[in-house]
């Protein structure tokens, strides 16, 4: 699979075709049909937004007999319409979008974090989460300065050969090292798989900050990416981690040894993913 190409089109799959007469015919006429649409929410009041690839949301409201989108009804309905365009209103409008909306993933935003993408000066940073002993203990043991300069390497040349890779977390209250999180291509149960990991320092633990960080980080690889398929995994023995990987819907797959550890492992597919979102 290449991460790199337009993703948000290679949602479970399907491509959308060039032009989309059906749903212009549901817009109206005259409008222009130009952003993808990423995924749905609903209003305060309970009406139906489509979450466009540029971030910004447009109604998509079911009102006979003014407008029929009766589709939008129903999961299935909404689901048919993943990676269909719209028209942005917003941005016709030149709107800005927030950062995280803009679709740009390399710094992004999560209600206590941020998470940017590791560069060069954050090598003191990492080297303070790989020399932590009660972090890496779960993660095969502390690392010599010189493997984290290896590792921040690979993070760095995974942004550059990917479009996303691992973020540096920072508590946004504080800018303090909260951690490091992120999506990162790897070899583990005998595959190459998109992971998804988080790691926080000790002084973080038990706030919550690894579901809010895997959540956002799976809005991430579904909504602007587009990827299809993702995999966490942890030891056996590592509850936490695993009770974070079943609160954000991640599915125990089977026990595999990876780097001669006892591993669950855990899958989400892009469908999937949709599919709770939506009936939810
Ligand atoms: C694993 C880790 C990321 C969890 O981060 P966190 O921010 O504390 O996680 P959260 O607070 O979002 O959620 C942890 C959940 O696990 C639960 N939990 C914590 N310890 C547990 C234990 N020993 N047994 C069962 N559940 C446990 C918490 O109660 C919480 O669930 P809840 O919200 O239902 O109460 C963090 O401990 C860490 O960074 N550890 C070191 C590195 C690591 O192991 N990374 C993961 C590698 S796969």
């Amino acid at each position: 699979m290449d991460a790199r190409k337009p993703a948000r089109f290679r949602y479970a799959g399907k491509k959308p075709p060039a032009t989309q007469p059906a749903l212009v015919h549901l817009l109206g006429e005259g409008e222009i049909v130009n952003q993808p649409i990423t995924g749905f929410r609903l209003d305060e009041v309970g009406d139906w937004v489509a979450v466009l690839a540029c971030g910004h949301g447009q109604h998509v409201r079911h009102e006979p007999p003014l407008t029929f989108r009766e589709w939008v009804l129903t999961p299935a309905g909404r689901v048919e319409k993943m990676g269909w365009t719209l028209n942005c209103v917003r941005c016709d409008r030149g709107e800005g979008a927030t950062e995280r909306q803009m679709g740009t993933i390399e710094k992004i935003f999560t209600e206590r974090l941020t998470a940017e993408r590791f560069r060069p000066e954050h090598f003191e940073l990492l080297c303070q989460i790989h020399r932590n002993p009660a972090v890496m203990a779960t993660l095969g043991g502390l690392r010599s300065d010189e493997t984290t300069r290896q590792n921040l390497a690979e993070y760095i040349a995974h942004w550059d050969t990917h479009g996303f890779g691992l973020w540096l977390l920072r508590d946004r209250a504080s800018g303090g090292l909260a951690g490091r999180a992120g999506l990162k291509w790897i070899e583990v149960g005998g595959a190459l798989e998109i992971e998804l990991g988080y790691t926080f320092l000790p002084d973080y633990w038990g706030r919550g900050l690894a579901t809010e960080i895997a959540t956002v980080s799976l809005e991430t690889a579904f909504g602007p990416l587009g990827l299809e398929n993702l995999v966490c995994f942890t030891l056996t023995t590592n509850l936490a981690s695993k009770r974070v990987m079943e609160k954000v819907g991640f599915v125990f797959e089977r026990e595999i040894v990876h780097k001669g550890e006892a591993t669950l492992l855990y899958r989400m597919t892009g469908e999937q993913y949709i599919l709770d979102k939506v009936t939810k």
